[in-house]
């Protein structure tokens, strides 16, 4: 057993009642304006925001504090493209045969299909692993908790770094990952978990007309 060391919380700021308000709805406001984005300008992003956004993410919290995630971060061309033609083939197999006819109606509103031009488009690819262990020193085994909540939270706080660093990300998740693995040469105690394209918009894109729902559909106060 280890025991636990405690330090002081001088992290924590207490704002004013006044300011508290101001800086949730103005948080809610920013990150509303946030959308998923599947056309890239290839204009470059510097490495040194997304290392920060990277950063951000890792902060999430996490089951036992194992931080069960590894980003691997794509910006070769030639692994991009690579990449690109493994997930599209797996996509023709989703969209003409795999998927059924109920998800690809919840599809249809999103226009999308099986070719993925963002996947070379967008200056980088953010390839999410979770780790379903993690490997000791000595080669043993150690045992995560939580794995898919944890990563889960991190891909969350990964999404609003980069919206607010003023760049726009798309959550993608091929319907068979097992490819991401494979290409990117990560461990057997590793699984894709989702791939986040980062970039910029490519100018003048649209984005589909969705609604959000409201605060009584989503929360309820006990
Ligand atoms: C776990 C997850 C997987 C997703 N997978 C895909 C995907 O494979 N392809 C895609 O175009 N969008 C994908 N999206 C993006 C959603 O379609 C998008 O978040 C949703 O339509 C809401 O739009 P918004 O992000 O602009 O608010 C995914 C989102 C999440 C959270």
């Amino acid at each position: 057993m280890t025991e636990a060391k405690y330090i002081p919380l001088d992290s924590f700021c207490q704002y004013s009642l006044e300011e508290m308000k101001q800086r949730a709805a103005s948080f809610r406001a920013h990150m509303q304006r946030r959308r998923s984005v599947r056309s890239f300008s290839s204009d470059p992003v510097p490495r040194e925001v997304i290392e920060d956004c990277l950063l951000t993410a890792s902060s999430a919290p996490s089951g036992a504090n194992k931080q069960p995630w590894h980003f691997v971060v794509v910006s070769d061309p030639a692994v991009k493209r690579q990449l690109k033609k493994r997930a599209e083939k797996e996509e023709y197999e989703f969209y003409h045969g795999r998927a059924d006819e109920e998800w690809l109606e919840a599809l249809s509103c999103l226009g999308t299909g099986y070719e993925k031009p963002f996947l070379e488009e967008a200056p980088y690819l953010i390839v999410v692993f979770e780790k379903k262990w993690g490997v000791l020193e000595d080669g043993g085994k150690e045992k995560h908790y939580y794995v898919k909540e944890s990563v889960g939270i991190a891909t969350g706080l990964l999404i609003a770094a980069i919206h607010n660093a003023g760049m726009v990300g798309l959550p993608y998740t091929p319907s068979r990952m097992g490819f991401l693995r494979e290409i990117l040469g990560r461990g057997e105690n590793e699984r894709a978990f989702l791939v986040l394209v980062v970039g910029y918009p490519r100018q003048g894109v649209k984005v589909p007309e969705l609604e959000r729902k409201g605060l009584k559909e989503i929360a309820t106060f006990v």
